[in-house]
């Protein structure tokens, strides 16, 4: 049977207002890295308590960038969860670093820190908590017990306006790295953004992105030696953001509370309605800080279902509700599971998550009538 109604995983919500914002600089010629740029970012370090952000065209060239920044290379290891999506470890082999993998804890989905911990050796550099679909890692746990040379970067990717213990996401560790792709809950297409308090570490990560140069490119273009090129002492990249992305981010962050706010009172319907469910577990609001929501990833418990979790997707696949798995294991992807012999069974949490973790639509395009309507597929499973 095919339903008629469609209800996605995710579905961004922009209109008007972007299209208005992108007026500016397509008028003024100025469409790479500028004033709207720069406006976003301000706005986007106030919004995080954090003194310095900065754009990139996405959260996994932010995370290269961050690691670059802090000069991980070969014989470094750096630690990453099993469970997360690819990029977090994929930048560390950018670097020719080595990717260490740690086991996630299901009951979070996050890292589990003393698992993590166990994996430091006198060759580890840094740490990448992933504060992943929104709750953000136990962060105070690792930097209390990591030695104080390890770094900590946060992967922010689906974190945007969370908060750990009264504190935002973003100035947690050394770095954090946010994403703007269309699935987080505010977008700029393709997007990313590097905070980080320290104005070392800032300034060489705002030289890293553009090349290496030693002077930005509006700087240069603005300023009084039109025979002037910078000097570039570092190998760096591109990965600037365009003026277009700022200026329709810069509007998707003045709605980033509602959007969390209207996600966060689905989230608690969902988790009551859903609380006989006993096969089904829900996540929860931290008591001490702020789920992001960028999804609500549930984990269907293999012993209680009444149906296997593929097959509960495909059921509500059939009735137009759209599911996916949380993200996948890192380590049982084909790539690491050759380079790095692999098996799903070294990272038992991972692998559990991979196959048990389902997440249901939670967006902000979505009515009560479309809630409802999941709530009732869901509880009709049951019988
Ligand atoms: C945990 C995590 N890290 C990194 C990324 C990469 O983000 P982007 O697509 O902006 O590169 C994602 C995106 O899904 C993510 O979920």
């Amino acid at each position: 049977m095919s339903a008629d109604r469609k209800i996605a995983i995710a579905l961004p919500v922009t209109g008007e207002e972007e299209w208005a914002a992108l007026k500016d600089p397509l008028e003024s010629g100025w469409l790479t890295q500028g004033p709207k740029v720069a406006a976003f970012e301000k706005t986007f370090a106030a919004r995080h308590d954090v003194a310095h952000a900065l754009a990139t065209t996405s959260c996994t060239t932010a995370l290269h960038l961050a690691l670059a920044t802090l000069g991980i290379g070969p014989g470094d290891e750096v630690i990453v969860p099993a469970f997360t999506w690819v990029s977090t470890a994929n930048v560390v082999l950018y670097c020719g670093a080595t990717p260490v993998f740690a086991d996630v804890d299901p009951a979070t989905f996050n890292l589990d820190v003393e698992d993590a911990l166990r994996r430091v050796t006198s060759r580890t550099k840094a740490v990448i908590p992933v504060h992943l679909f929104g709750l953000c890692a136990d962060i105070d746990a690792l930097r209390t017990a990591l030695p104080d040379h390890v770094r900590i970067v946060e992967d922010a990717a689906c974190a945007a306006g969370a908060a750990y213990k009264g504190r935002p996401a973003g100035g947690l560790g050394d770095f954090a790295c946010f994403s703007f792709h269309p699935r987080k809950s505010i977008t700029t297409g393709e997007g990313g953004m590097l905070t980080t308090n320290d104005p070392a570490l800032a300034e060489k990560a705002e030289k890293l992105r553009n090349h290496g140069a030693s002077v930005s490119e509006e700087v240069r273009h603005n300023g009084p030696r039109p025979y002037l090129l910078p000097d570039f002492n570092l190998l760096g990249f591109n990965y600037r953001m365009t003026d277009l992305q700022g200026a329709v981010g810069l509007v998707q962050l003045g709605k980033l509370d509602d959007f969390i706010a209207a996600r966060a009172r689905a989230a608690a319907a969902y988790r009551d309605a859903l609380s006989g469910l006993n096969w089904l577990r829900c996540p929860d609001e931290p008591m001490d800080g702020q789920h992001a929501w960028q999804a609500f990833v549930t984990y269907v418990d293999p012993d209680g279902a009444p149906l296997a979790r593929n097959d509960i997707m495909e059921r509500l696949e059939a009735r137009g509700i759209a599911t996916r798995p949380g993200t996948h294991a890192v380590h049982m992807l084909g790539y690491y599971r050759e380079r790095f012999g692999l098996n799903p069974d070294d990272y038992p949490g991972a692998r559990d998550c991979d196959r048990h973790s389902m997440a249901i639509p939670l967006h902000n395009r979505m009515t009560n009538d479309d809630y409802a309507y999941v709530i009732d597929n869901l509880l009709g499973l049951q019988t």
